[in-house]
């Protein structure tokens, strides 16, 4: 990796995220299928829609800037997909496993939120403001299903697991 200049950082931002919702577009069909709570499925389900969502509009994103849409493998999110595998494949208490999963969801919210406000902060800064915009649009929808995720812990699963 070589960064001469905040332009790279952007691309590089932009290779990490694009890599990190492919690998999660592929990762989240198995957490639905985990899930014990038909509100959680939904929720995930149609984060899944989301991401796919997030996927296009990263391409938006390049094109917005005019570079190649690339990825650069994502090695946290590899990580956190694989923290959250071993949650769906353990054994024992449904609902218990359901609070565990939002807890791993959650974190994969966080590390995607913090990406997207640097990526949009570095697009804003660089003038791209039709890129700062797609990717604020992208941000809302990850706070707004880290705080769904948050409710259904908190009103339903967690509830449930005790
Ligand atoms: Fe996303």
């Amino acid at each position: 990796m070589e960064l001469k200049s905040l332009d790279d950082v952007l691309e590089e931002e932009l290779k990490d995220l694009y890599s990190a919702e492919k690998q999660l577009v592929e990762a989240l069909p198995d957490i639905v299928e985990a899930a014990s709570s038909k509100e959680l499925q939904d929720a995930i389900s149609e984060h899944l829609e989301e991401t796919r969502g997030h996927v296009k509009r990263l391409e938006e994103v390049f094109q917005a800037i005019g570079i190649q849409p690339e990825s650069e493998h994502c090695d946290g999110m590899e990580g956190l997909i694989s923290e959250g595998s071993e949650v769906a494949e353990a054994d024992g208490d449904g609902d218990a496993r359901d609070a565990a999963l939002i807890g791993a969801a959650q974190r994969v919210e966080h590390y995607e939120i913090a990406a997207y406000g640097t990526a949009r902060s570095l697009a804003q800064q660089l003038g791209h403001t039709d890129a700062a915009k797609l990717l604020n649009e992208t941000l809302d929808e990850e706070s707004a299903a880290d705080e769904k995720l948050t409710k259904i812990a908190e009103k339903s699963v967690n509830k449930a697991a005790r």
